[in-house]
C-alpha cells in the first residue's frame, strides 16, 4: 500500500477555488455532485488531462504534476502561476471592450509577452463558443465568438489561483509521459477525451490532434502500468461498450450520472485490483 502523509484537501478556511477557464468535458459537475469520490488523503495530485483543472482546484492540493498537450493552455498556467495581478488587469480590459470586432481583432493576433497571451487566452476562453478550444490546420484558435454580450469573470481569485499552481509541476505534452512518472504514493486523475471504438472520426477534436482508438488503448497500457507500481488511480470515461471491454480487469467501475468512471488502487502483488 502507499504510504500516506496527511494532505489537508482544502488547505485555507476561504472559499473553494474555481477554475478560471471552461472547458468542454470539465468536471465542475463531478466535483460538485461527488465529492467523495475522491480520496481524502495522498501526498501528490497527479492530473495528465488537465483541461480547465476543475479536480484539481478542487482538491486543491500542496504537491501536483499537472499536463495537458495543449501548449497555449500549459502556457496559460504558467503564466498566471507568474503575473496573476497583470493578467488579471488585462483581462478585465479585454471584458470592458467586449464586442464581435474586439472578439476577432483579439482572436487574429498573438501578442508578444507571456502575460498578454495569457489573458487573450483567457478572454476568448470566456467569450467563444461554449468555451471550445479549437484550432485551424496552422494552428490557430478558430472558435467563433459566443453568446455572451457581458464577460464576467468566475474564478477570478488569480493571486490565489497562483498561490496553488506555485505548489505544482507544469508541463505540456503527452499523457504518456506523466503517467510513466506516477508513484505509489500518487492519486491520479484521468480525464481523457470520450473516444470510442469505431468512432474514431475525428469528432471529439480538443486542438490539432484527434483523440484516436489506438490512444484509447496506449491510456489502457498506461494506466495498467501505473496501477501496478501502486497509484490510486480514477479514470472518467464514455459509458460504451468498447470502453468497457478495454479496461476489463483493470479496478472497478462506477456508473455516475450517465457517465462511467473507473477506480483503481493496485497493491504490488495485485495489479489493477481497487483495495479502498
Ligand atoms: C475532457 S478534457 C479534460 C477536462 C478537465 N478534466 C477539466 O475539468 O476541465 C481532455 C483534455 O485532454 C487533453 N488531451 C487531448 N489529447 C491529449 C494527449 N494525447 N495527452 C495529454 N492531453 C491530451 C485536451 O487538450 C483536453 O484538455
Amino acid at each position: 500500500m502507499p504510504s500516506e502523509t496527511s494532505v489537508p484537501m482544502h488547505a485555507t478556511e476561504q472559499p473553494q477555488l474555481e477554475p478560471f477557464l471552461k472547458w468542454a468535458g470539465g468536471k465542475r459537475w463531478l466535483c460538485r455532485k461527488y465529492p467523495g469520490i475522491f480520496p481524502p488523503s495522498f501526498e501528490r495530485y497527479v492530473e495528465p488531462f488537465l483541461g480547465s483543472g476543475a479536480v484539481f482546484f478542487h482538491l486543491s492540493p500542496s504537491r501536483a504534476l499537472l499536463s495537458d498537450v495543449n501548449t497555449a493552455l500549459v502556457e496559460t498556467y504558467i503564466a498566471m502561476r507568474r503575473s496573476p495581478v497583470n493578467i488579471h488587469r488585462l483581462v478585465k480590459t479585454h471584458g470592458i471592450n467586449h464586442s464581435a470586432e474586439h472578439y476577432y481583432k483579439i482572436r487574429a493576433h498573438i501578442p508578444s509577452t507571456a502575460a498578454e497571451k495569457a489573458a487573450r487566452f483567457i478572454y476568448l476562453n470566456w467569450a467563444c463558443w461554449n468555451g471550445l478550444y479549437r484550432e485551424n490546420q496552422r494552428g490557430e484558435f478558430n472558435v467563433p465568438k459566443g453568446t455572451k454580450e457581458n464577460i464576467v469573470l468566475a474564478g477570478d481569485d488569480f493571486s490565489r489561483t497562483a498561490r496553488l499552481l506555485r505548489q505544482a509541476v507544469l508541463f505540456s505534452g503527452d499523457f504518456e509521459t506523466t503517467l510513466d512518472r506516477v508513484t505509489e504514493s500518487d492519486f491520479v486523475f484521468i480525464d481523457p477525451p470520450y473516444t470510442v471504438k469505431h468512432n474514431a472520426n475525428g469528432f471529439i477534436k480538443y486542438n490539432q490532434a484527434i483523440f484516436s482508438w489506438n490512444d484509447q488503448r496506449r491510456l489502457r497500457a498506461a494506466v495498467g502500468r501505473a496501477a501496478k507500481r501502486g497509484a490510486r488511480i480514477l479514470v472518467t470515461n464514455a459509458d460504451h461498450a468498447t470502453v468497457g471491454q478495454l479496461y476489463r480487469g483493470l479496478g472497478v467501475k462506477f456508473t455516475l450520472a450517465a457517465r462511467r468512471l473507473r477506480r483503481c488502487n493496485a497493491p504490488r502483488r495485485q495489479p489493477g485490483s481497487f483495495t479502498n
